[in-house]
This record gives structure tokens, sequence and C-alpha cells, in this order.
């Protein structure tokens, strides 16, 4: 079972628009919801592979109550801690021509008896799962090192933890040892302060993040592939993408491959590239299953092309 945690879930109306024009009335030609935030998409991922996962939430209000409803429809099961505030609603604008504009609305929040209930709540979970994997910002109220404890909790627990997050969340849970962290180059060179222009830089800037207390790093660098970097050493993975139709939720459905593959070494590097590639041909963050897999266009080595440059240098 994978236990996964969203600090800050939220509920994602997406519209259907045919062009965004500032200060004008914009008729929508679709709408859908969609129960959202990181870890719910690890959950998807896991539940299309037919695996057994639970998604904790803090949930509040009638788009909390809806996100438990959708999740619930989808077979997704959800240890939901109830909360005073009500769960976001985020708003996408999808252009015709394919530009997405997203308005992330902060989110609720969290009491100090709130933050104890979702701590207990992965308590009581922890102990079935495989993995724990956090994912995502902390909503207001929680501290920079609201990860850190958990990764601390997980550890006396037992369970392997991973999380995807990042700024100050990720630089104090790195002190606690996470099993595994998966920034992506964005979030890789904001956390070693420099900016990132060639897999040789991603690839320094990983082993550092080691250095500091990571004991797996996964770096997802978009297009580019993905670092894997352990105890072992290093290796990259890639997948080529004819069609690319949405990025949004590529990196979570790679978190999921990789601990669906049992969340080490080069198979599971592997796994993590296909999934993200197969995130990439399906729009929005559509989450893939086993039939939207080619793992057969995958190619992983121990021979890093330092000298790559990345296709969109992190700043
Ligand atoms: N254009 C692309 N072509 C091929 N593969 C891609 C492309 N974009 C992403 N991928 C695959 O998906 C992985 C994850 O993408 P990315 O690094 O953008 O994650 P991310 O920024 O964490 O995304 P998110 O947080 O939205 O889930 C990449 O490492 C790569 O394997
Ligand atoms: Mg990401």
């Amino acid at each position: 079972m994978i236990l996964t945690v969203t600090p800050n879930p939220s509920l994602d109306r997406t519209y259907e628009i045919p062009s965004l024009d500032r200060g004008e009335v914009v008729r929508a030609v679709g709408e859908r919801v969609d129960p959202g935030g990181k870890g719910v998409n690890v959950s998807r991922a896991v539940t299309a592979a037919g695996r057994r996962t639970v998604a904790v939430l803090p949930l509040g209000g009638a788009p909390g109550a809806l996100v438990a409803d959708l999740l619930d429809a989808q077979g997704i099961e959800v240890a939901s801690v109830p909360v005073a505030g009500a769960t976001r609603s985020n708003v996408a604008l999808a252009e015709a021509d394919g530009v997405l504009t997203k308005i992330n609305a902060p989110g609720p929040e969290l009491s100090a008896a709130e933050q104890e209930a979702l701590l207990d709540t992965v308590r009581r979970h922890a102990p079935g799962a495989d993995w724990i994997a956090c994912c995502g910002s902390l909503p207001r109220g929680l501290a920079p090192s609201w990860y850190a404890d958990l990764v601390a909790r997980a550890h006396v627990a037992g369970v392997r933890i991973a999380l995807d997050t990042s700024g100050p969340a990720l630089r104090h849970a790195l002190r606690e040892r996470p099993d595994l962290v998966k920034p992506n180059a964005e979030e890789l060179a904001e956390a070693v302060g420099r900016p990132l222009a060639t897999v040789g830089d991603a690839l320094k800037a990983a082993e550092e993040l080691r250095a500091r207390g990571a004991g797996t790093v996964l770096a997802s660098l978009g297009a580019d592939g993905q670092l894997l970097v352990d105890g072992d050493g290093a290796r990259f993975g890639s997948a080529p993408v004819a069609l690319v139709r949405s990025n949004v939720g590529a990196g979570d459905a790679s978190l999921a491959g990789f601990l669906l593959a049992g969340g080490r070494g080069a198979e599971a590097l592997a796994s993590a590239v296909a999934h993200g590639a197969a995130a990439v041909r399906l729009p929005g963050s559509v989450m893939p299953g086993p039939a939207e897999l080619d793992p057969g266009a995958v190619t992983v080595t121990a021979r890093i092309p330092l000298d790559r440059p990345l296709s969109e240098p992190a700043t």
C-alpha cells in the first residue's frame, strides 16, 4: 500500500475557453471538476496501476465534501481529516491554442488541533504502508518543519518516506533523512541556490541533496528525462515523446511509477520515466495506467551525459 499525504488539496475547476481576454466576459465552452493535489495525483496513478493506496487529506466545507465524493467515485480510499476552513478551489483556464492559466488559492489555515489530527491519521495508516509519499506545499498554519516531523515519525514506524516538495519545507525535511526526494529542475536549483544549465549541474545538485540528508534523489528534468542518485551512484533515464499534450502532473506520475516499481534502482527509474512520458502524452493531469505505458521507449544508462544542456535551464 502506498500512503499519500496532501496537506493542501484542492478542488480543481477547469474551464475551456476560446481565448482569454482580460476585462471581458469570457464564455466557457466546457467545464470539468477534478480532485486536485500532488499526493492525490500519486494516489490516482497507483489506483490506475491496480495497486492499493490511501490518500490522507484535510478536507473542509462543500469543496472538501466534493473532493471526497469524486475520489470515492474513482475508487480511491480517502482518510480525511475534517477541518473548519473550506478546501481551496483552484481555477484553470484552458485556451483553444493550448495555453493554460492557473489560479491557485492559498487554502485554509489549519489549527493546532487539526495539524495534530493530520499527523495522527498518518500515524494510524502508516503500519500497512510500503511507502508514505508526502506531496506539495504546506498550507498556512503548518510550520516549515512539518514534513521533517513526518519523516521522523515515519522512521519511528519503520516506513520509508518520499517527499515531493520545495523551499523551506524540503530544506528542513532533509535533516531527518527522507528516503527519497523528487525535485524537478527548478526545485533542485532553488534547493542548492544556483542555476542549472546542464545535466552535469543537476547531478552535482542532486549529490548535494544527498550530502544534506536525502537517501535517494530522483530529479526530474522535464523533457530531458530523470536522474537517479543513490548510494550506488548515478543513473540517467529518458524517453522521447512525439506529441506532448500536457506536462501537468508528469512529476507526480513519475514519483508513483518509481514507488510502484519498488522505489529503488534502475528498474524503478525506468518505471518513473515510463510514467512521466505517458503522463505528458495524456491531457490535463490524467494519470496513466499500464496500457498507456511504453517501457520499450525508455533508456537508462550509468553514463551520465554531463555536458548535455537542459532544454529548460533552471534559474
Ligand atoms: N516534454 C517531455 N517529453 C518527454 N518526457 C517528459 C516531458 N516533460 C516531462 N516528461 C517526463 O516527465 C517527468 C516529470 O516531468 P517534470 O520534470 O516536468 O515534473 P514536475 O515539474 O515535477 O511536474 P508536476 O509537478 O507538474 O507533476 C520528466 O522527468 C520526464 O521523464
Ligand atoms: Mg513536481
